[in-house]
């Protein structure tokens, strides 16, 4: 189905490196992961009457915080608390359900909730990421002016009917959402959420290991890149405001700074890192204003 725009049996080595690319509170993962065992554990036990619990966990934040590899990474660590069960992973790209008019994108939905993922539960627990979850079940009050109001609001009624049915029907599967707007989500969707993450931009801590990070992947083909790891602390200041996206990127756009260092990142200095650092969050800073 074309609305599946990634399925794999977990655990798997990729997804437990994405669980360990985002640097974020300890406190944080531990809560998700346990939230996610809390669900699965509860909703085998109890009729969805005696416990309303729905399986559905939300992500939520600025872009380029890390919200789907960190969802991608926490069905992984579920899988494997799970094991000898394999965990089959489904990744939803709201956005290829078919347009809203003509009750498109309902039937498309109803499809994924009522036959497609129920199909996949038959042979083993499912955790489902719906990415970018404000495309699939936009906000109904703010729908009047669209073009297609009354469809939309179909398909945004069809969703929450399909996580119903399944919090209901499926107890072996948990979903999973994403989102960088989540004004745009309807309130009805996020009040079934057992629990929402908010995910702010990263704090000193967190952008200390994102840039240590990038600077030891950097020194395993350049070596004299760990020398640089001396000046983190300044680095560190340099980036505030920044999200998880942006500094890795600006760390290794550092090395754009001329065509020397570009050419050999054994020249890179600390003052290319800085410079580069401090452009890109004063930029950072630019674009949070204008929105
Ligand atoms: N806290 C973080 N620690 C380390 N790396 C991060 C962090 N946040 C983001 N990144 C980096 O940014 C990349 C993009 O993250 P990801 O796509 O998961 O963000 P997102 O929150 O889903 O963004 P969007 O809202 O735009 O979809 C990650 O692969 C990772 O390299
Ligand atoms: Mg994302």
């Amino acid at each position: 189905m074309e609305a599946i725009s990634d399925q794999h049996l977990l655990p798997r080595q990729d997804f437990a490196a994405a669980w360990d690319a985002i640097k974020i509170d300890q406190m944080v993962r531990t809560r998700l992961v346990a939230q996610a065992l809390l669900s699965f554990q509860l909703r085998q036990r109890y009729a969805f009457e005696v416990m309303p619990v729905h399986g559905l966990i939300v992500l939520s934040g600025p872009p380029g915080t890390g919200k789907t590899t960190l969802a991608r990474g926490l069905a992984n660590e579920v899988a494997q608390a799970l094991a000898p069960k394999k965990v089959q992973f489904l990744q939803v790209d709201p956005h290829a359900l078919g347009s809203s008019s003509h009750g498109k994108s309902q039937k498309e939905v109803t499809k994924l909730f009522q036959q497609t993922i129920p199909e996949f539960a038959a042979a083993h627990p499912v955790i489902v990421l719906l990415d970018e979850v404000e495309a699939l079940a936009a906000d109904r009050q703010r729908m009047s002016l669209e073009a297609n109001p009354i469809d939309a609001h179909r398909a945004t009624d069809a969703a929450l009917a399909g996580i119903d049915l399944l919090s209901r029907t499926h107890r072996n599967t948990l979903l999973i959402a994403t989102t960088n707007f989540p004004k745009a989500v309807d309130r009805a969707l996020l009040s079934r959420a057992d629990w929402i993450e908010d995910m702010g931009l990263p704090d000193a801590t967190a952008r200390q290991a994102i840039i240590a990070d990038a600077l030891e992947q950097l020194a395993k083909e350049w070596p004299r890149v760990a020398d640089l790891k001396s000046q983190i602390a300044a680095f560190v200041r340099a980036s505030d405001g920044m999200d998880g996206r942006r500094l890795r990127k600006a760390i290794v756009s550092a090395a754009a700074s001329t065509i020397e260092t570009a050419k050999d990142l054994n020249k890179l200095h600390a003052e290319h890192v800085l410079a580069t650092l401090k452009l890109a969050a004063a930029n950072a800073r630019i674009e949070e204003k204008a929105a």
